[in-house]
């Protein structure tokens, strides 16, 4: 008998069913106590049609657009129900606002615009960035003071990573027998991680999971959404701003608005590549693709002065997909940026490998410390089915999010970073395999004694900018 995490009477509407749905529904009917009759799907495709079938959930094909989302929400829910959003290509702002104002529960995983929003280049790029949407998303909070809970982007990262950047602050402390305290707001994280002097926060992740069947030409494999993580992959490439940073990347730009954690180079995040370290891998060339949790978690942990960011991180991701599809990435990059015809969700078919995904800490008195969740395939395909490694490590925080969610019904609207990490990292710690913490010394900076080492590409200068540790 499985652990419940919460108890439900109300609908769920779960909208989108790949990689996100599909994994997550075996762990709702087994951690939330509520029946199949009480979930429906509404999806865009016959994807997953089979895995419903088999769990008993209603299942519909219904493309949500523009002109049909109310009516399709106000048929499926009502005061006091549960929306899933698990698609791309629907608003997570639209839909936000109908749940604040229909009194029902939301979250999703990443904040999606209609589709097109990430390449219409007659928005302005700092419009059409994650800082932009996230603003979006917080001022809805004005309107809807007290409204029912609803968590912004709550899967691996955003998500998971809010609340492994606090245990492993607590850990730092510790090693460093600094005295931590209880840190419960935001400014006690803040003055935490300004007293440890963390300047950087990479999410750092290297997907090693290997297909059996190789990638083919004009097809692109991913062990998540080809389509989300090429949309993504197009917008700017953003990053938390430290306060620390003396150098300023040659085509970077600041957005004019909003919380000012965050600014953005003038080009997409698939074309810039970043090195960071991962504890299994080493030291590994990533992509800097634009995520919500780079501007989140340097917002949280700022900390103020007379109304003045004296403390701030520089955060952004640091992404390695699985081998494939890094293949899949230079064919997109080579063609021009059109997605190709053929999109393929490896998830049976992978033969071997594993996950890693954690944050690095570095700047500090020993040096760049990483904590993160190492998962394989094996252990995932015990742990629960319909998921690969880097799926479950989405699904168990997204479920433990939408558990929180029901014992905090009226909490507002909420980021990963304001929900209780310990509550939340308890629940989804049995799905994450090992959870490691490893130190190093090793920098972005290793290797500038030789003006050009093999692995960094000479013509990008940001390669020689970023990261300057003062
Ligand atoms: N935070 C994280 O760690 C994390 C990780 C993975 C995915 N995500 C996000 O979660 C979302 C889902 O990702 P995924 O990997 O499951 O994607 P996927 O491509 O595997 O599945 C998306 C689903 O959405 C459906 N869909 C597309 N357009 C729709 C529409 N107009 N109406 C209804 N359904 C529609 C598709 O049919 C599909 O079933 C994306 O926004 C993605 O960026 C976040």
């Amino acid at each position: 008998m499985q652990k419940k995490y919460a108890s439900f009477s109300g609908r769920m509407l779960m909208i989108g069913f790949g990689a996100v749905g599909q994994g997550s529904l075996p762990l709702i009917l087994r951690h939330i106590d509520m029946q199949p009759e009480q979930i429906a799907i509404v999806t865009a495709n016959e994807l997953g049609k089979a895995i419903a079938a088999e769990y008993g959930v209603r299942f519909r094909v219904e493309p949500l657009t523009r002109d049909n989302y109310v009516a399709i929400l106000a048929r499926e829910l009502g005061p006091g129900d549960f929306l899933v959003n698990a698609s791309f290509d629907v608003s997570s702002v639209a839909l936000i606002e109908w749940c604040q104002q229909h009194g029902v529960l939301y979250i999703d995983a990443c904040i999606e615009p209609w589709p097109g929003g990430h390449t219409d280049t007659s928005v302005p790029a700092s419009r059409r960035s994650n800082y932009a949407y996230r603003e979006a998303a917080l001022a809805l909070r004005g309107k809807f003071a007290s409204g029912p809970t609803c968590v912004l982007m709550h899967g691996a990262n955003p998500g998971l990573v809010s609340h492994l950047v606090k245990q492993a602050l607590l850990n730092l402390a510790g090693d460093l027998g600094v005295d931590a305290g209880a840190p419960r707001s935001r400014e006690d994280w803040g003055r935490l991680a300004a007293q440890l002097e963390v300047k950087v926060i990479h999410v750092s992740e290297r997907d090693h999971q290997v297909s059996k069947v190789n990638k083919g030409k004009d097809e692109f494999v991913n062990t998540w959404s080809s389509e989300a993580f090429c949309g993504e992959s197009l917008q700017p490439a953003e990053l938390g701003w430290g306060t620390h940073e003396r150098n300023w990347p040659h085509d970077a730009r600041e957005y004019g608005f909003g919380c000012g954690s965050a600014i953005y180079l003038d080009r997409p995040g698939v074309a810039t590549r970043v090195r960071s370290w991962a504890p299994h891998e080493g030291s590994f060339h990533g992509w800097l693709i634009s995520h919500g949790e780079a501007i989140s978690i340097p917002d949280y942990l700022s900390v103020r002065e007379n109304g003045k960011v004296v403390y701030r991180p520089t955060c952004h991701y640091a992404y390695h997909p699985c081998d494939d599809a890094v293949l899949s990435l230079h064919e997109f990059s080579g063609n021009g940026w059109r997605f190709p015809p053929r999109q393929r969700l490896l998830r049976e078919e992978i033969g071997s490998g594993f996950d890693e995904l954690g944050v690095l800490l570095m700047g500090h008195k020993k040096g760049a410390y990483w904590y993160g969740s190492q998962l394989s395939i094996e252990e995932t395909r015990k742990l629960c089915p319909h998921n690969n490694a880097t799926s479950l490590q989405v699904n168990a925080p997204y479920i433990a999010a939408i558990a929180w969610s029901m014992k905090n019904p009226k909490a507002g609207i909420l980021e990963p970073d304001e929900l209780e990490y310990r509550a939340i990292l308890e629940m989804s710690a049995p799905y994450l395999g090992k959870l490691v913490g490893a130190y190093t010394d090793w920098t972005p900076l290793a290797g500038r004694g030789s003006l050009y080492p093999e692995d960094i590409d000479a013509s990008d200068p940001w390669q020689f900018r970023n990261f300057r540790v003062t």
